[in-house]
């Protein structure tokens, strides 16, 4: 058993790492919860495979547990989900001082994590994470969100969830697509943080080798996540770091509507470029675009898209992290260490251009 624990004073919590933890389930939530009634937040994939299972082991753990199941897909993480789930939750009879359980990949983590954040000013919530993504990475540190057609997770608050119980068990049945998306973030935590990590992830042999190892590679990329958000809850600092990648990557998945990549996907292009833009500029130290490509290809990832830089800039213009025209880009000085630059839309225009 792996434990970690992410000091924020009052809102600390513990995040438990074991193959077949699901199975005692309700031992953990025990830790944190004290009372009967459990809402279950979750899509229809993983409501197929995993939903009915997850009722009975609370059951006998005494629980009463019920499920709110939405359509699963990232066009789902909106405000029109969001109402009917909010309905079925109080239709359900749960009330303020229950506890909802946001059980899924990163979709329902952010959107089960939203709704427990808002429903009767706020209700317990814990993290149960199914994807690769969500284990290393969104299930972990209390940003949840939905999306609005403005863009993606413009609606949202920090809110830390009570525990997060992570089975690496789940990803046996994840499709091929979503573990490689995973991936991307997985390398991202070697990229902006730890040499010896990426350098690590670099020496496996194929994706076969590292699942062999996904305990200890899910622990590490926690780790560093509990490190950073411990420094800087609501991203004003430090924990813009985790964006990298992140500002081109969210302007790929938009100007294709959703549809091309995987988020995943869309980051690794994102880190590829905002690499070798860094090299161009001179802030990035030279081959290391050259080391990122040979990472991302590895676990087969793509690097590139024919998206113009130009389309790309008129969206991150409506980014969020866009404040008064100027914004946050995390530049890679060499792998393991990161830099963030302010960049006016002025100097995206003369010299990201360019
Ligand atoms: N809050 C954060 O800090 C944070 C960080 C990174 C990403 N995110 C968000 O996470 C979302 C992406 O998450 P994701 O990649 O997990 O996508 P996802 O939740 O859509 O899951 C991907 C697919 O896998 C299915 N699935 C989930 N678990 C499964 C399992 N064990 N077996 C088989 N199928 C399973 C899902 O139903 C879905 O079809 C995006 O909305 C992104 O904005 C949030």
């Amino acid at each position: 058993m792996e434990k970690l624990h992410i000091n924020l004073d009052e809102k600390s919590y513990d995040i438990f790492i074991e193959k077949g933890i699901f199975e005692e389930v309700g031992k953990y939530i025990s830790k944190v919860y004290k009372k009967k009634k459990i809402v279950v937040v979750t899509d229809t994939n993983v409501d197929r495979l995993y939903g009915d299972k997850l009722l009975r082991n609370l059951q006998n753990s005494g629980y009463t547990a019920v499920k709110v199941v939405f359509n699963a897909g990232e066009e789902n993480k909106n405000f029109d989900i969001l109402t009917e789930v909010y309905e079925k939750i109080i239709d359900s009879g749960i009330k303020r001082g229950d506890l909802l359980i946001a059980f899924g990949g990163g979709v329902v983590g952010d959107l089960a994590g939203f709704a427990a954040s808002t429903i009767y000013r706020g209700i317990d919530f814990i993290q149960i994470p199914t994807t690769l993504l969500a284990q290393v990475d969104s299930s972990v540190g209390g940003k949840v969100a939905v999306d609005t057609t403005r863009g993606k997770n413009l609606v949202g608050s920090f809110y830390q969830p009570k525990v997060v119980i992570i089975d690496p068990e789940f990803l046996k049945t994840l499709d091929k697509r979503e573990v490689r998306s995973g991936m991307a973030e997985v390398i991202k935590y070697g990229v902006i943080y730890d040499i010896e990590f990426f350098d690590y992830l670099l020496g496996k042999e194929d994706l076969k080798g590292f699942m062999a190892d996904i305990k200890k590679i899910i622990k590490k990329c926690c780790e560093i996540k509990a490190k950073i958000v411990e420094k800087d809850e609501l991203d004003i600092g430090i924990r813009m770091i985790l964006n990298f990648g992140h500002t081109l990557g969210h302007a790929i998945e938009k100007y294709y509507n959703y549809t091309k990549y995987t988020h995943g996907e869309a980051i690794s292009i994102g880190m590829y470029e905002i690499t070798r833009l860094g090299e161009k500029l001179g802030i990035t130290k030279a081959g290391e675009s050259d080391k990122i490509k040979q990472i991302l290809k590895k676990y087969n990832l793509p690097i590139e898209d024919e998206v113009k830089l130009e389309d790309l800039i008129e969206i991150m213009k409506t980014d969020k992290k866009n404040i008064s025209g100027i914004l946050n880009f995390i530049f890679l000085s060499e792998i393991g260490k990161v830099e963030i630059k302010k960049v006016t839309e002025e100097e995206i225009a003369n010299k990201l251009l360019k």
